[in-house]
């Protein structure tokens, strides 16, 4: 893959700019630390504001802009999707699951504040994220928002984010074959980034060819940013990812790296990368930063 000069910063730039926007949705959108149940909102702001990539956000942003959606309607259904995301990571951190002390550079919610707090403030991130959706200011046809908060429920849930969660924490220490680990990452992280690309389509009510043409994307996009995850954890070092590093083989958790080695594991990931792209032939130069996004998914350094 390559692209010309210049176009890796224009990626930056764009991917900066999402972030910028959606901290301030989230901020606007998070309940404020205030009464006797503040302790939970202070957490969720915590988790939520403390740092990130936002990509989830970046492909709903870039995926809804296909289709003329307003950038506010974008960016709600954004912030929603980050709440999944964020509260999967407050809980993936606890002691019962991955036993991280680390997320974002900084300590994850359980140890800032404890583990009951993490718990709940999880839970609320993911609630406030169908409040989002179903809310009219994010879209005025309410056929609209069921089907957002029909796709990201079934995204998040036991055949989405929260299946893969299973299957990770249960093939700790035994072998699973490709075909496993594929489905394994397909949940856990592929259904999210599939909602996030077609997000936008539903928004701007695009036809079935371009929703199914996004599907596809985020597909091979979901698989290939686990790989990347993978990867970095067998690789890179805390510094750097702002979170624990090596933690998947201390654990014997079943990935690609573990499976076909690391070579073969960039391998795959660059031609999933390739493949992704080329499922949006029949979008026009606006999908050019979705485009771009399958070279970052694969060259991150975090
Ligand atoms: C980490 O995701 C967990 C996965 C599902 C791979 P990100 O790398 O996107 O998390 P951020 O950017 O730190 O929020
Ligand atoms: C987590 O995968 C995926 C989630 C749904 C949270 P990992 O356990 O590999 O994510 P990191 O490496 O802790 O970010
Ligand atoms: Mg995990
Ligand atoms: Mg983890
Ligand atoms: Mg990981």
């Amino acid at each position: 893959m390559s692209f010309p000069p210049g176009t890796t910063q224009s990626f930056e730039a764009a991917l900066a700019a999402t972030a910028e926007d959606v901290v301030k949705t989230l901020d606007r959108l998070l309940p404020r630390a205030e009464g006797p149940e503040g302790r939970v909102a202070e957490a969720m702001r915590y988790a939520a504001l403390g740092g990130g990539k936002r990509f989830r956000p970046f492909l709903v942003c870039q995926s809804a802009s296909l289709f003329g959606v307003a950038a506010d309607a974008a960016l709600r259904a954004a912030a929603a999707a980050e709440c999944v995301h964020i509260y999967s990571l407050v809980h993936d951190d606890l002691p019962a699951m991955d036993d991280d002390d680390i997320r974002h550079g900084l300590p994850s919610t359980h140890r800032e504040y404890d583990e009951a707090t993490a718990i709940l403030a999880g839970d609320a991130l993911l609630t406030l994220a169908f409040d989002i959706l179903a809310d009219p200011e994010t879209h005025e046809r309410a056929r609209v928002r069921v089907e957002l908060v029909r796709r990201l429920a079934h995204a998040a849930g036991a055949h989405g984010m929260v299946g893969g969660q299973m299957i990770d924490l249960a093939s700790e220490g035994r072998e699973l074959d490709i075909g496993g680990v594929t489905r394994l990452q397909q949940l856990k992280t592929g259904a999210l980034i599939s909602f996030c690309c077609e997000a936008g389509a539903v928004l701007g009510r695009a036809s079935a060819e371009a929703d199914h043409a996004l599907h596809a994307y985020a597909h091979d996009m979901g698989l290939a940013y686990q790989i990347a995850d993978d990867l970095l954890d067998a690789e890179s070092d805390a510094r750097t990812l702002g979170k624990t590093a090596g933690k998947d083989a201390a654990a014997g958790k079943a990935t690609f790296v573990s499976i076909i080695g690391v070579e073969r594991a960039r391998e795959q990931a660059r031609m999933l990368a390739d493949q992704a792209i080329q499922h949006l032939d029949l979008f026009d130069e606006r999908a050019d930063l979705l485009r771009q996004a399958a070279h970052f998914v694969i060259t991150r350094r975090n």
